[in-house]
């Protein structure tokens, strides 16, 4: 038997135990306002939508849930509302008809084409949201690829020269920043110079630095109508999700030929990697929530596994903690709602 009271009271012994209490600081809402470390607000998204051609059409991509194709005078609505909750910018993505699609993807570098005409009318009626546009030919190429097939080989060179056409003709149209996505080499530096020297030295460029050949980009290619049609996959262009260390490189590589921001991509299972290059490199860093991770999160929701709310909102929260500047995000509508209403 023991008398000591430090048995059953270590308090008594040890003085205060524990001393730290990291509870303390969690205990109130006003305490865990006052020392959060990261926020996320609509400023940081971006709403990453799909247009189609047609009037008053609108149709639903099964594989998710709750994003729809729009015509382009649906668009310019959506995206007035995506504007007036406070949303910076959209990042538009065509689904062209299959009757324009060509081997060498000719339809990515005509100034008539859906892309060019959503940014016209966008532009238009929301002259202060900023538009950004995708570089790269899949949308628009036949086999689904995103540049041009050579014996089964996307070719480097050539495909850069009409990615410099295709963007020069998105800026044209009034796109602000350039988001080449198809991971050919030296692509940025032949950007900039075509943008520079046909007078859009302002146009700005998103570089997918370091856009992995992944699984969750499937739900996107069934919205672009580019699924079906790919033969093979992306593995000869788009990096490795085994390296970690080589998106430095290609970041590295990007920012020297000129690019303004850099894009991680996919999001959630990369988390690590946008650490890495916010750390390396510190300059604004954006994150793709891409097509699949929305899709896993709705499916869940939809099964009554996940909280719908709770969840979206801690997936975007997560990209900010990882060092994410910006989030394109399918749920990028939503998560304002969200934080609008509290
Ligand atoms: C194509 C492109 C893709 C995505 C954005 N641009 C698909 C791909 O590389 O096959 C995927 C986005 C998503 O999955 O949400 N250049």
């Amino acid at each position: 038997m023991s008398s000591d009271p430090g048995i059953s009271r270590p308090t008594a012994v040890f003085g205060s135990f524990p001393r730290v209490r990291m509870r303390r600081l969690r205990r109130d809402d006003w305490t865990r306002r006052l020392v959060a470390e990261n926020r996320l607000t609509a400023d940081d998204l971006i709403w990453p939508c799909f247009v189609v051609d047609g009037e008053q059409e609108r149709q639903e991509v099964a594989s998710m849930p709750g994003v729809e194709r729009l015509s382009i005078d649906l668009l310019v609505e959506a995206a007035g509302e995506a504007k007036d909750l406070g949303i910076p910018a959209v990042a538009l993505f065509p689904s062209v008809d299959p009757a324009l699609k060509h081997p060498d993807g000719r339809e990515a570098t005509n100034p008539e084409n859906l892309v060019c005409r959503a940014v016209r009318a966008i532009k238009e009626a929301h002259p202060d949201l900023g538009i950004v546009c995708d570089v790269a030919l899949d949308p628009f190429n036949s086999d689904g690829h995103d540049g041009i097939c050579r014996n089964n080989y996307v070719v480097n060179d050539e495909t850069v020269a009409v990615l410099v056409k295709q963007a020069i003709v998105q800026a044209q149209a009034g796109c602000d920043v350039i988001a080449p996505s198809d991971m050919m080499d030296g692509r940025i530096g032949a950007i900039r110079d075509g943008l520079d020297a046909a007078g859009f030295e302002d146009v700005r460029i998103c570089s997918y630095a370091a856009k992995y050949a992944s699984a969750f980009y499937g739900p996107f290619r069934d919205a672009v109508g580019s699924g079906g049609a790919l033969k093979g996959d992306k593995k000869t262009y788009q990096m490795d999700p085994a390296n970690s260390a080589e998106a430095l490189r290609e970041v590295a590589l990007d920012l020297q030929e000129g690019a303004d921001m850099i894009m991680v991509k996919p999001g959630m299972p990369y988390l690590d990697i946008i650490r890495r290059v916010k750390e390396t490199f510190a300059v604004p860093t954006l994150a793709y929530q891409v097509s699949g991770e929305y899709a896993m999160l709705k499916a869940a929701v939809h099964n009554g596994w996940l909280n719908n709310d709770a969840a979206v909102l801690e997936s975007l929260l997560a990209f900010r903690r990882a060092g994410a500047d910006a989030i394109l995000t399918y749920t990028a509508k939503e998560a304002a709602r969200l934080m609008r209403d509290g």
